[in-house]
């Protein structure tokens, strides 16, 4: 047999291999775009058995009236909670309480403005944690972890100029403790002069306000850091250091307040230079990010999540929702008494936040990047800082890429090698921190 015949059977198997992988991820995906059309009308059913009047409306379109289901929603609601009888306790709980409040609501009651029961929806987390913002009456601000570096051995901070800010943004799924518990510990070792770290809770994430009326757009985002930190401290001077969709929001800081901001670090920045028309960048983001595949198992997971509205929401039904029960089960699972940061930090949202925030934020942020980098770029003030790990899986690393392609002068590239998306900071913590001080200091010498 010759060489080219081989080659020519080996790609017909190979093609044959292909297509049966395709046909069986387009019918999985075929089987989830009916299963979220089904629990569309499900959600609907149930929302307005619990709420009222459906109030947030989801984005599959016109699906018709649910009105006079009233026997059947009661039926539905039964069926939903036997499920999650797996979890009694919590669930009865939960179920007594929401019952308790449709029934005020039905009385006319006011539906207690305060009270942070009628802030979270009945397939949120009511738990005190999660619901923890609402009780700071209405002005919402964000959870901002502030800290003090003071070197003892540098001369003493003369007055406010020497103090040098710093503002961390987190990724999608996460929240400050993602820089504090991380690269703040090795900061503090060796840093010399005096710094003020801020490390926000980003909209939506963690210990921070998840409005149910909020898109979580970037205007959102950079308006609520304006309020929870940059006015209430006064700060006319702050560096920036961001992860994955942080990056995207610290670019958007970095362009409205080009003279303020003293330098720009991005670590894994989800970057799509815009084509012409802004939808085309959005959904290229969605594609790159969380394109439809089977394998392995995470990407699935994730594109269920970002492209099945409903499907997703069931999965916060039953994590987020039950995030304690869940925490309970895997303390006793692995015997710890303590969960890391990352593992409680990945239930704390509700669907509407990470839901908007995937899509409004990230693939919707996508768009206008360009013109933020356009205006750093113009400005000629920072540099933009770059960190990605080659292996990293998430965002791939052609994104940075891409826009030291675009923006030669403007940004600076350092790629990590055998580092992903995540490790590319916790496995190398200290590394990083040295890494941010040089930044810091460079910056500093320019500016003199
Ligand atoms: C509701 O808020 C008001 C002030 O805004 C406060 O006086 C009252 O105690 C709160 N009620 C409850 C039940 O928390
Ligand atoms: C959000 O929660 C508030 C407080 O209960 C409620 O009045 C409002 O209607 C809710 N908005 C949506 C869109 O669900
Ligand atoms: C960035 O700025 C430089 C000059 O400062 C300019 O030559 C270049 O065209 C700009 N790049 C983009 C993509 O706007």
């Amino acid at each position: 047999m010759s060489a080219g015949n081989l080659a020519g059977k080996w790609t017909r198997k190979c093609g044959r291999t292909l297509l049966a992988i395709g046909s069986v991820t387009c019918v999985v995906f075929l089987f989830l775009d009916f299963l979220d059309a089904v629990l569309c009308v499900f959600f609907k059913v149930v929302d307005e058995f619990f709420e009222g009047e459906a109030r947030t409306p989801c984005y599959c379109g016109n699906d018709g009236e649910n009105k006079g289901m009233e026997s059947e929603t009661l039926s539905e609601s039964e069926s939903l909670y036997g499920r999650r009888n797996v979890l009694r306790k919590m669930g009865f709980l939960g179920f007594a309480r929401k019952w308790e409040m449709y029934r005020k609501k039905k009385d006319g009651g006011d539906g207690s403005i305060n009270g942070s029961l009628a802030v979270n929806r009945w397939s949120d987390c009511g738990c005190n944690s999660c619901v923890s913002w609402t009780k700071k009456g209405y002005d919402h601000k964000l959870h901002v972890v502030v800290t003090h570096l003071l070197h003892v051995r540098t001369e003493a901070p003369t007055g406010d100029e020497a103090v040098e800010n710093v503002i961390f943004l987190h990724g999608f799924l996460s929240s400050s403790s993602f820089w504090t518990e991380t690269v703040f510990g090795h900061l503090s070792e060796s840093l010399k002069g005096h710094y003020r770290l801020f490390a926000v809770d980003l909209l939506g994430f963690g210990r921070s306000p998840k409005p149910n009326d909020s898109m979580y757009t970037l205007l959102d985002h950079v308006e609520m850091i304006d309020k929870s930190v940059i006015s209430p401290f006064q700060l006319n001077s702050f560096h920036l250091v961001a992860h994955s969709m942080g990056c995207i929001i610290a670019l958007a800081l970095a362009a409205k307040y080009p003279n303020f901001v003293k330098s720009v670090t991005l670590v894994a920045p989800p970057y799509f230079p815009s084509a012409k028309d802004g939808t085309r960048t959005s959904l290229m983001a969605l594609n790159k990010l969380a394109g439809k595949t089977l394998w392995p198992p995470l990407a699935f997971g994730k594109s269920v999540m970002s492209w099945y509205e409903h499907v997703g929401r069931c999965f916060c039904f039953l994590f987020c929702r039950n995030h304690r029960t869940w925490e309970m089960i895997l303390k006793l699972l692995t015997l710890r008494s303590e969960l890391s940061f990352t593992e409680v930090d990945l239930t704390r949202h509700t669907h509407h936040s990470a839901w908007h925030n995937m899509h409004n934020t990230i693939c919707g942020g996508a768009t206008s990047t360009d013109e933020h980098l356009e205006i750093l770029n113009e400005s000629r003030t920072v540099k933009v800082r770059i960190i990605h790990g080659d292996q990293d899986m998430e965002v791939p690393l052609e994104c940075s890429k891409e826009m030291k392609m675009k923006f030669p002068e403007l940004v600076e590239l350092n790629i990590v090698r055998n580092a992903d998306h995540i490790s590319v900071i916790f496995h190398r913590a200290k590394d990083f921190a040295k890494d941010l001080e040089d930044i810091w200091a460079s910056s500093r010498n320019c500016s003199i």
